[in-house]
């Protein structure tokens, strides 16, 4: 058997990711997480992989795509702060009077997403709940190494492949209902599933499926994927889109808080502070150029990173630092381990946003999103949403967190666990 290897240097890390590029190395996930992912992004590679992106990079990546949809963000956002304002007074004379952050916070982000892939009004309460059910469900097979355990409905991993079924049906009627739209020119063209349905030919149960492109789009072009691909990556979008930003919400929650000291974090408060009274902070240009708030929010993954470790294999030999790695070699990209070496970051175990101005060389030698051919796809939607709330949090809503609560979530994916409570600053009219 070929040893795991592990990344601890950000020259070792820059490499593997070129070789990535190349096609020399793919993503390795445990079994059960490929039957879970089935055909989505993560789990394919080479050609049918590069296709997709081709699809997906323009829909999330380009300024213009998110500037469209700063509209959803801020609305999920207030959405969040006003429930959990709501929350913590309806919970003001329990014996526990603070709220757990966790659970808003994933409505949050599943909100944007939702709202950022499909047309407003599509979504319905009860397909809302029955998303939020399945995925619940879905999200749980993940901790269950077991793959004996697929057929049995009373495991972890067979309730989360029946949970997968159903929102691969979910999917599959959605898409469906957004191809009746566009072909009738009622779908917004704001949305992703609009975009996506431009660069595609969809097979549902064996036929293609009638999509009228726009007339200036050569046919030839199109990709062509099942219905099966399509909600696979739906599936896959919607849970990586909302998950992972969830938890960072609560480290931003976390760190406001326990840095709240900090020069750095008191200077950016009053900075928001500022803008806000001019009504100038809560716009796409401002909210996206503040270098500050990016310093923050890169600190915040830094010391907390969201995702904590990835594992990629050697498809071909390849050499690394100067060392040939054999085909066959897996290779563990440790997440906490780099971020705390001392070679990249001056005292690494110190929260100091101002490292991100005054290093430029850390810029280019970290990843919090990976780098390369399977770069997180809503990297800019994260830093948005994430950049949108620490604004939020610092000028709209005061809060305090239980300090006898702060625990660290044992998770794939690590957070802080906080619960507090919320009022807002603003006084009503
Ligand atoms: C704090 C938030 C987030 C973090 C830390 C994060 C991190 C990551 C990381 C580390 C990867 C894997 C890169 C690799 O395999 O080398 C990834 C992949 C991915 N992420 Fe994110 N992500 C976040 C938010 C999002 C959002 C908002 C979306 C959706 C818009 C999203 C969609 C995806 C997709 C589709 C992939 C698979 C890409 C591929 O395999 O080609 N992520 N993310």
């Amino acid at each position: 058997m070929k040893p795991t290897l592990v990344a601890t240097h950000p020259s070792t890390l820059s490499q593997l990711f070129e070789h990535e590029r190349k096609g020399s190395i793919h993503s390795q996930w445990p079994e059960t997480f490929n039957h879970l992912m089935r055909d989505a992004l993560p789990t394919i590679n080479g050609d049918k992989h590069r296709k997709i992106r081709k699809i997906m990079n323009p829909l999330f990546i380009p300024n213009a795509a998110l500037n469209e949809r700063f509209d959803v963000v801020m609305d999920c956002t207030q959405k969040l702060f006003a429930t959990l304002a709501e929350h913590t007074l309806a919970n003001q004379h329990n014996a526990d009077d603070f709220v757990q952050l966790r659970p808003q916070a994933l409505s949050w982000a599943f909100d944007i997403i939702l709202s950022v892939v499909f047309p407003k009004g599509m979504i319905d309460s009860t397909t809302h709940q029955s998303l939020a059910s399945n995925f619940h469900l879905w999200v749980k097979g993940f901790v269950d190494m077991n793959v004996a355990n697929l057929d049995n409905p009373e495991s972890l991993l067979g309730q989360a492949m029946i949970g997968k079924q159903n929102l691969i049906e979910i999917f599959t009627e959605l898409t469906l209902e957004c191809i009746d739209q566009y072909n009738a020119k009622t779908l917004d063209p704001k949305c992703t599933m609009f975009k996506l349905l431009n660069a595609v030919n969809i097979i549902h149960n064996g036929q293609m499926i009638k999509i009228d492109h726009e007339q200036n789009d050569a046919a030839g072009q199109k990709v062509e994927l099942t219905m099966e691909e399509v909600a696979d990556n739906l599936t896959l979008l919607v849970s990586a889109g909302h998950d992972t930003t969830a938890s960072s919400c609560c480290n931003i929650a976390y760190c406001l808080q326990k840095y709240g000291d900090n020069e750095f974090v008191q200077q950016l408060k009053h900075d928001l502070q500022l803008l806000d009274a001019k009504n100038e902070l809560f716009e796409f240009d401002t909210i996206s150029n503040h270098e500050a708030l990016d310093h923050f929010v890169k600190e915040v993954f830094r010391c907390y990173p969201t995702v904590t470790f990835l594992q990629k294999r050697f498809v071909n030999d390849c050499v690394i630092n100067g060392y040939t790695v054999e085909k066959g070699n897996t290779m563990m990209v440790n997440w906490n381990m780099m971020n705390q070496c001392d070679e990249m970051f001056e005292d690494p175990l110190v929260f100091d946003p101002l490292r991100w101005a005054q290093n430029p060389i850390s810029k280019k030698e970290y990843y919090p999103f990976g780098l390369g051919s399977k770069k997180c796809v809503g990297w800019k939607l994260a830093y948005l949403e994430l950049k949108v709330l620490t604004a939020m949090f610092c000028t709209q809503y005061d809060y305090e967190l239980d300090p006898n609560r702060v625990e660290k979530g044992i998770n794939l994916l690590s957070f802080m666990d906080v619960h507090g409570k919320f009022a807002s600053l603003k006084k009503s009219d």
